[in-house]
């Protein structure tokens, strides 16, 4: 088979808003205990802090961290995490049916971030609680002033504001699931009302209400249209989430999740537009593709998981090479829509969903999903422009005309390269890679491809699945079922 990439610098899609490359950290199974924490491991640091996790964390370029959840967030009391650690409550944590001790609040979570060199993307809850406890939690991270909230933080060992600039508006609540979930018409009016305490509190910060909990949710589309209409003034950006899986085994049509998610993003942001015109407002609300991975591995175990314990090992997909290179092609997407997805939050970060996995006590590895994630995120950095790619389709599952090859390009900001992410999506075919791009040529090349696309990685064979450097010098040549970054210089 053969493809021909054309790109035209010329043709711009939009610069790339960093926070596309957030990850999310939740109060769920052993993301944060055991994960990210655990004072007697041997890396911890003097906050308990697991410095294996840290390390790998930080390679991954994570500008953004969404916290506490997530399903978590809205039956928490924030205020259960801050202060003296011995005087905080122990929990019944309803979303999880786990405990939660409260040893990691936004006190110990904000160092960490720091330590992580990201930002924080912090959810309010909006479920058991509301406008009140949430103007409350902005006054206690960011407050200068002289007032019970900001003092309350300063007493707590922090003088200097945790400077926290995105919100989120509640977690997914069009769920059923969710604690205490609700209409259109009752979030759209809860999420106004929160969105001005919380601004009139921190005017500099940044707001994102919730959308859709997925693109299959029987509201999708009429929740959207209400929440704006609601509280469009008010907002920053609207939230998508999305999981994506191979629960039938149909790899053929599960390397093609991308137009799924292209559709989901291009419809919302059509709706965005929609309110824009109906309200005549000269404000365009941007997406913030909150939640989106690959979950399904993991349903079946998750049901024998005994309740109420704490740090229970939920959700702990382990992730193969086809689920590598859908990532892959997800995140392709997302930067193909950078014009309007300017947040966007691989879930999860550690163990949860993750491309990091640890042992409690124990080894930490990177699952096959983190390399697709650290290149594009240490390379798709600049801005996005336009590509067409010449390539054979193909049918699966309900899908026709499925494009062979997923690509996108990013051009560096001083324009010295330009990078090109491509998927093969062909099952037994490898793809001879031609390039029209004027005045750059090939010069670094890295793939993620193997024969057993199910292959995985585990804490004893940690290297079994890992990206390949490749030969410039020849015919580019994409794998069958591959994720490939190709670099290309100015010449
Ligand atoms: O990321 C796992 C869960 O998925 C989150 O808690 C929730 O928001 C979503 O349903």
């Amino acid at each position: 088979m053969n493809a021909k990439i054309t790109v035209d610098k010329q043709n711009i899609i939009s610069k790339i808003d960093k926070r596309i490359y957030g990850s999310f950290i939740e109060h769920l199974g052993r993301a944060v205990y055991g994960g990210i924490y655990e004072p007697s491991h041997k890396t911890a640091d003097e906050m308990g802090f697991r410095t294996d996790v840290m390390d790998m964390v930080k390679s991954l370029n994570v500008p953004v961290v969404r916290y506490p959840g997530g399903n978590f967030v809205s039956g928490y009391n924030w205020e259960d995490g801050t202060g003296d650690k011995s005087k905080r409550p122990k929990r019944m944590e309803l979303a999880w049916q786990s405990v939660e001790t409260n040893e990691v609040g936004i006190d110990e979570f904000q160092e960490w971030a720091k330590r992580a060199d990201s930002e924080i993307m912090m959810a309010v809850n909006l479920g058991t609680r509301g406008p009140d406890e949430a103007r409350n939690l902005v006054e206690y991270c960011n407050g200068e002033t002289d007032t019970y909230y900001a003092q309350m933080r300063r007493k707590n060992g922090f003088e200097k504001p945790f400077g926290i600039k995105l919100w989120c508006l509640g977690n997914e609540m069009d769920g059923p699931w969710q604690i205490c979930s609700k209409t259109p018409y009752e979030y759209g009016r809860i999420a106004c009302e929160t969105a001005k305490l919380m601004k009139w509190t921190d005017p500099s910060i940044e707001l994102v209400a919730c959308g859709s909990a997925h693109i299959n949710m029987p509201t999708f589309m009429e929740w959207e249209r209400t929440v704006l209409r609601e509280c469009y003034e008010h907002i920053d950006y609207i939230s998508l989430h999305n999981y994506y899986g191979n629960p039938d085994n149909d790899t053929a049509a599960y390397l093609a999740s991308s137009i799924e998610m292209d559709k989901f993003i291009k419809q919302v942001a059509a709706i965005c537009d929609e309110i824009k015109l109906e309200k005549n407002s000269d404000k365009t609300i941007n997406l913030s593709f909150d939640e989106w991975n690959i979950w399904f591995h993991s349903n079946e175990q998750d049901k024998q998981i005994p309740k109420w314990q704490i740090a229970p090992p939920l959700l702990e997909d382990i992730y193969n090479l086809e689920d590598a290179v859908v990532l892959g092609s997800l995140l392709i997407t997302l930067l193909n829509n950078c014009d309007r997805v300017k947040i966007a939050c691989l879930a999860q970060l550690v163990n949860v969903i993750a491309p990091i996995m640890t042992e409690t006590g124990g080894r930490a590895w990177a699952q096959t999903i983190y390399y697709p994630f650290m290149y594009t995120s240490r390379h798709g950095r600049g801005t996005v422009i336009k590509t067409t790619c010449d390539c054979g389709t193909y049918d699966a599952g309900k899908m026709r005309d499925i494009p062979y090859i997923d690509s996108t390009a990013v051009i560096s900001d001083d324009e010295s390269e330009i990078t090109v992410f491509a998927v093969n999506r062909s099952l037994d075919s490898e793809c001879e890679l031609d390039f029209n791009v004027d005045g750059y040529a090939p010069c670094q090349r890295v793939a993620l491809e193997g024969d057993d696309i199910k292959a995985v990685n585990t804490a004893d064979a940690p290297e079994n699945v890992i990206p390949v450097v490749k030969d410039t010098a020849d015919k580019i040549t994409l794998a069958p079922h591959s994720w490939n970054m190709i670099i290309l210089k100015k010449q």
